[in-house]
């Protein structure tokens, strides 16, 4: 377990690693999510026209689409996720609703997120109910922060009751570690989340 946050996991705990099948993906766009967790409410403050968004685990696009839609014509979206399914199901969605031009979707293998050539090009990163199914929480979230520019946020949310509250403070010290500062702690149903943004340096 790295020991670099600074939050300490209780003793004996294990970060999750159990990565959602594939037809989880299905249950995740049910329209009843809506009605609790809207996607265009919780992350219409965070996400402006023209802006680059990178989606962390975006199982079939629950976030994704929406997202597409926010940064518009001259925006775009790169969702990565480990599962092909996911992503095929996603493309699909995408096309039907117009938006596939602006979304570009990769596939990794789980280790890393291989987006170096994004490296300070993200305005902002959506990472929603991923980093607890992560091998490695610590480098994703080194990735992640490495991605955005300066100035650029990081939306770090988990559900509540699946990952603990310790684990989700765990993985905000990975990203104070990571070089970031929390600068919102919005309040969502069932959810856990945390605004980070990567300094602007003064030189
Ligand atoms: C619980 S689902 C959440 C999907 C979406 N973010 C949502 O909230 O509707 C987690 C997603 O993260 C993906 N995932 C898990 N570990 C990953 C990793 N190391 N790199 C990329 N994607 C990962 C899974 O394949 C799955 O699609």
């Amino acid at each position: 377990m790295p020991a670099s946050s600074v939050f300490a996991l209780p003793d004996g705990y294990r970060h999750h690693r159990h990565v959602a099948p594939w037809w989880v993906g299905y249950i995740m766009l049910m329209p009843v999510r809506n009605w609790f967790q809207n996607p265009r409410r919780i992350l219409r403050p965070h996400v402006k026209p023209g802006q680059t968004v990178l989606e962390v685990g975006t199982g079939m696009g629950f976030f994704t689409l929406p997202l597409a839609e926010m940064v518009g014509n001259h925006g775009r979206v790169v969702g990565v996720d480990c599962q092909d399914r996911m992503l095929d199901t996603l493309r699909r969605r995408a096309d039907r609703h117009g938006l596939l031009d602006r979304i570009e979707t990769r596939g990794c293998r789980g280790e890393t997120l291989e987006i170096r050539d994004l490296g300070e090009k993200v305005d902002l990163v959506v990472a929603f109910n991923v980093v607890h199914e992560a091998r490695d929480p610590e480098r994703m979230i080194g990735e992640m922060a490495r991605s955005l520019r300066p100035g650029g946020r990081l939306f770090l949310s988990e559900p509540r009751g699946h990952v603990d509250r310790d684990l989700f403070l765990w993985e905000y010290g990975l990203c104070r570690e990571a070089g970031l500062r929390a600068v919102d702690w919005p309040k969502h149903v069932r959810q856990m989340s945390v605004i980070m943004e990567k300094p602007v340096s003064d030189g």
